[in-house]
C-alpha cells in the first residue's frame, strides 16, 4: 500500500514543540500541542520513517529569576521542582516525546555561544561583516535591587489618564501605548524604588541587514518556500503575516539580544556581566534537547547510529516545529535568521496551531475558567478521551478550539465507544459463544474488502497534512459502515438457528469475523490518535503490535481471539462537573461569598448551580445577624436585561447579558454573561429590556455552559434545590424588579 507519505523514501524526521516556561503548570494549551505532535509522529513512525520528538523546559529570564528569588530559592532549584513535574503529564497523556531536557544545560551553552560566535564573526567577501553590533540603551534601573527592569516591573501614572499603578507599556484604563520612560511618578515593582535612567550597552542581532530581509523573504515566501516533500514550508495564514512584517518598504528592526547582571540566563562569551535574552537561548534548547538525546544514547536505542553532527549536517534530515499562534515571530523570522547566518540547518517547517478554549472562553487562571490537564488525570479520567476529542477538533490552520463539556462527552460517548468500541464489543460474544473464539476460515479479506470502504489511503494522506478532525470523520464513517453491515446481518437472529442450520452458523462466524477484522484495521487508523486504546485492541484480538502496512493484511482464518474485556469506559457528567469544580463542596470554593456570610446565603438567588447539585444552604431561620459591613461587602446594582436565551442542554437555566454600567479600556459599554435558573418561570423574550438586581461581586464562575459573571435575584416560594422550602405555601420564581426610573449600574444599597 502507499499513501502520500509512504510512497516517500525514508524520511528522517527531528520534531520539536515549543519548550514551556519552567515557572508554571502545564495547562491544556500545552496538552494540545504535544497531542498535536504526537499524533503526527506516532502517524510517521507508523509508516516506519524515524522520527526523534524532543522537548524541553525554557528555564531562563528575569521572571523566573524573580519567582525563585521570591520563593527563597535558587533559579536551579526553582527550574528543577518544574521540570520534577512534567514527567506525569506527558506519561499520563501518552506522549511519545523521546528526550525532555533544560535550556539550562551545558548543551545550551555550548550551542547558543557558537551561534553567537559565528553571528558575530561572520565574513562576507573576506571582508568582517559582523551580524551583532553593540548598541547604548537607556533603561530603567532599581537601585534597590540592583538591576535593570524589564518593562512589566516598572509601574506608574498612566501619561494620558493618570490612572495609578500602570505597567510601563501601556494603560488598562485608557489604552494608551507608551514606553516605561514616559510614566509619571514610577516605581519598582520589586522593591518600590523610584528607578533612576541608566545607561548600558546592548548586543543587537541586525535583523535589518539587507542580506537577512532577502533571506527571510524567500524563506518565507509562499510562492518559492516548500518544503523537500513539495509541501509549504509554512501555512497559507502565517506566509500572509510574514508578508506584514517584510513587506515592499517593511524593514526590520534589530533585534536586542542581550541583558545585564543579574539575569538567569547563558553569559555572553567575551562579555563579562552580559546575558542572552531568554528569547535567544530557548530555541537553541531544541538542539541542545536534541544533542542531549545523542549524546546520552538515546538516539542509539531508537535507531539512530549517527553523531548528533553527523544527523544534523545530512541533507535528508528534517526539522519540523510545532508551536502556538503568539510565538510565531521568533520561530518564523529570529530562528532562522540565527540559523541561517550561523551556518546551521534551517528549519524545514513551522507548524502553528491556535489557542484552545473552554466553552468559547479564553482560559484564564485569575477567572477560574479552564481544564487543569492534572486533575483531569487525578480524577481518573481516561487520556485518550481528550487525545480522540482534541483530534476530532484539530485541523492544520492556525484556528482556536473549543472544549464544551457536552462535546467532549457527545463525540466520546457516541462517536468513539458507540460506534468504534461497540463493533468489538458486540462481534466478540457470538463468536466466543459459538466458535471459541475462532475467526471464520472462509474469505475473510475479500469479504471484509466488500463491507468495508477502503478509506486507509485517504485517511494516511489526512494524517500527514495534520487534517485529523478528516481523519477521525473518516474512520467514523467507516465505522458506521461496519454497523450497518453488522446490523444488516442480525447475527443476534443467526444466533438463534445455528443449531443444525449450518448456512446461518457459517453467516454468523462470517459476520462477526468481518466486523472484527474491520475493527483491527480501525484500530490501526487510529493508532496515532488513540495508540492505548488500540494496542488493547491488538491485545483482544491476540495480534501483535500493527502498522499502517499491516491495514493490507487479514485476521487468519482459525485464529483466536482474546475473551473481550471492557475497553473504554463511558465520560460520565459526575466527571465533567468533578473536572470544572462544580460538585457540592467546590461550587462553595468558587463563590465569592463564603458560607458564613448569612446576608448573601439567605437571600434567593436565581443561579444556583442548578445544573450540578445541591449548594451548601445556611438556614434562614439562623438568629445570627449579621453585620452592616457584611452586608456591603455585596455589591448589589441595577442590571438591564440586553439579550436573554436559552442555553442548548440545560432545562433550568437561561443565558442572561446583562448592562450594569461597566464599560471596558477603551471606554465602549461591556456586558456581562449571567446563567440564571429561572428557565421554568421565564420565556427569554419576556425578560428582554427589563431591569432587574444583579450581585455584582461575585467571583465569576465557570459552569458547563460558560463563564456566569453575577447572580440575579429573585424570590421563590417553591421548594428549592436543596429540598427544603421557606415554609411559605406561596409557590413560583419572581426576579427583582426595580421601580421605573432605576438605571444599569445604580447601586442598591
Ligand atoms: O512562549 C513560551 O512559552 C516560550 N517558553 C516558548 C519557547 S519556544 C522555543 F523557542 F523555545
Ligand atoms: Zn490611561
Amino acid at each position: 500500500m502507499t499513501a502520500d507519505s509512504t510512497a516517500l523514501a525514508h524520511r528522517r524526521i527531528f520534531v520539536t514543540t515549543a519548550l514551556p516556561y519552567a515557572n508554571g503548570k502545564f495547562h491544556l494549551g500545552h496538552m494540545m500541542e504535544y497531542i498535536q505532535a504526537d499524533i503526527w509522529v506516532r502517524f510517521q513512525r507508523m509508516q516506519g520513517h524515524e522520527v526523534h520528538w524532543v522537548c524541553a523546559d525554557d528555564t531562563h529570564g528575569a521572571p523566573i529569576m524573580i519567582a525563585a528569588e521570591k520563593a527563597g530559592k535558587s533559579p536551579q532549584e526553582f527550574v528543577a521542582e518544574i521540570a520534577a513535574t512534567r514527567k506525569e503529564y506527558l506519561d499520563g497523556f501518552h506522549l511519545s516525546i523521546d528526550n525532555w531536557h533544560s535550556t539550562d544545560s551545558p548543551e545550551n551553552v555550548e550551542l547558543a555561544q557558537d551561534i553567537y560566535r559565528k553571528l558575530r564573526d561572520f565574513v562576507r567577501d573576506g571582508k568582517p561583516a559582523s551580524f551583532i553590533e553593540r548598541r547604548s540603551v537607556e533603561q530603567f534601573y532599581d537601585p534597590v535591587k540592583g538591576m535593570f527592569l524589564p518593562d512589566r516591573y516598572i509601574k506608574g501614572e498612566c501619561p494620558k489618564c493618570g490612572t495609578k499603578d500602570q505597567y510601563g507599556d501601556s494603560c488598562e484604563n485608557c489604552s494608551a501605548v507608551y514606553a516605561p520612560t514616559d510614566l509619571k511618578n514610577p516605581y519598582s515593582v520589586l522593591s518600590g524604588a523610584t528607578p533612576e535612567m541608566r545607561s548600558s550597552e546592548h548586543f543587537f542581532f541586525r535583523l535589518s541587514d539587507p542580506q537577512c530581509v532577502e533571506f527571510l523573504r524567500e524563506w518565507t515566501d509562499g510562492a518559492n518556500s516548500f518544503d523537500r516533500h513539495g509541501k509549504k514550508r509554512l501555512q497559507s495564514e502565517i506566509i500572509a503575516k510574514t508578508k506584514e512584517w517584510l513587506g515592499e518598504d517593511g524593514k526590520l528592526g534589530d533585534w536586542d539580544i542581550s541583558r545585564d547582571a543579574p539575569y538567569f540566563g547563558i553569559p555572553i562569551p567575551d562579555e563579562p556581566g552580559k546575558y542572552f535574552y531568554v528569547w535567544l537561548d530557548a530555541p537553541v534548547g531544541y538542539l541542545a534537547a536534541l544533542k542531549n538525546y545523542f549524546e546520552t544514547g538515546k538516539a542509539k536505542a531508537n535507531g539512530e547510529s549517527r553523531t548528533f553532527a553527523e544527523f544534523m549536517a545530512a541533507d535528508d534530515t528534517e526539522q519540523i516545529h510545532f508551536i502556538g499562534k503568539d510565538i510565531v515571530y521568533f520561530h518564523v523570522l529570529f530562528w532562522p535568521a540565527m540559523l541561517k547566518f550561523a551556518g546551521y540547518k534551517t528549519p524545514d517547517s513551522v507548524n502553528v496551531h491556535g489557542f484552545v478554549t473552554v466553552s468559547g472562553e479564553k482560559m484564564s487562571k485569575s477567572r477560574g475558567t479552564g481544564i487543569d490537564p492534572l486533575k483531569y488525570l487525578q480524577l481518573g479520567m481516561n487520556p485518550e478521551w481528550m487525545r480522540y476529542y482534541l483530534a476530532a477538533k484539530l485541523n492544520p490552520h492556525v484556528e482556536d478550539i473549543d472544549f464544551t463539556a457536552e462535546d467532549f462527552m457527545a463525540r466520546v460517548n457516541s462517536d468513539l465507544i458507540g460506534k468504534f468500541v461497540n463493533i468489538a464489543s458486540r462481534s466478540a460474544g457470538f463468536l466466543h459463544k459459538h466458535f471459541d473464539g475462532r475467526i471464520w476460515d472462509g474469505k475473510l479479506a475479500k469479504y471484509t474488502k466488500s463491507v468495508m470502504p477502503d478509506a486507509s489511503l485517504e485517511i494516511a494522506a489526512f494524517y500527514d497534512a495534520r487534517e485529523f478532525g478528516k481523519a477521525i470523520r473518516r474512520i467514523m464513517e467507516v465505522a458506521d459502515t461496519v454497523n450497518w453491515f453488522y446490523d444488516a446481518g442480525k447475527p443476534w437472529e443467526l444466533a438463534k438457528k445455528i443449531a443444525g442450520d449450518e448456512t446461518a452458523r457459517d453467516s454468523l462466524q462470517c459476520t462477526c469475523s468481518a466486523a472484527l477484522e474491520s475493527f483491527r484495521q480501525l484500530c490501526i487508523m487510529l493508532a496515532p490518535a488513540l495508540p492505548e486504546l488500540s494496542r488493547l485492541g491488538f491485545e483482544f484480538l491476540g495480534i501483535p503490535h500493527q502498522t499502517w502496512a499491516d491495514v493490507a493484511n487479514t485476521l487468519t482464518a482459525g485464529h483466536v481471539i482474546k475473551p473481550y474485556n471492557h475497553l473504554m469506559s463511558r465520560v460520565e457528567e459526575k466527571q465533567l462537573d468533578e473536572l470544572f469544580g462544580l460538585l457540592p463542596g467546590e461550587t462553595q470554593k468558587a463563590a465569592a461569598l463564603k458560607p458564613s456570610s448569612k446576608g448573601a446565603s439567605s437571600r434567593n438567588t436565581a443561579n444556583k448551580p442548578v445544573e450540578s447539585g445541591p449548594q451548601a444552604n445556611t438556614s434562614e431561620k439562623s438568629s445570627e445577624f449579621i453585620s452592616i459591613d457584611d452586608f456591603t461587602k455585596i455589591d448589589l446594582r441595577i442590571a438591564k436585561i440586553v439579550n436573554a436565551e436559552h442555553v442548548e442542554g440545560s432545562d433550568k437555566l437561561l443565558r442572561l447579558t446583562l448592562d450594569v454600567g461597566e464599560a471596558d479600556a477603551s471606554g465602549q459599554p461591556k456586558t456581562r454573561n449571567v446563567f440564571s435558573g429561572i428557565k421554568s418561570a421565564y420565556a427569554p423574550e419576556n425578560l428582554i429590556g427589563q431591569f432587574t438586581v444583579v450581585v455584582a461581586n461575585l467571583a465569576p464562575r465557570k459552569m458547563k455552559f460558560g463563564v456566569s459573571e453575577g447572580m440575579v435575584l429573585a424570590a421563590s416560594g417553591k421548594e428549592d434545590d436543596n429540598g427544603t422550602t421557606d415554609g411559605n405555601s406561596a409557590s413560583g420564581l419572581y426576579i427583582l424588579n426595580p421601580h421605573a426610573g432605576a438605571r444599569a449600574g445604580m447601586k442598591v444599597t
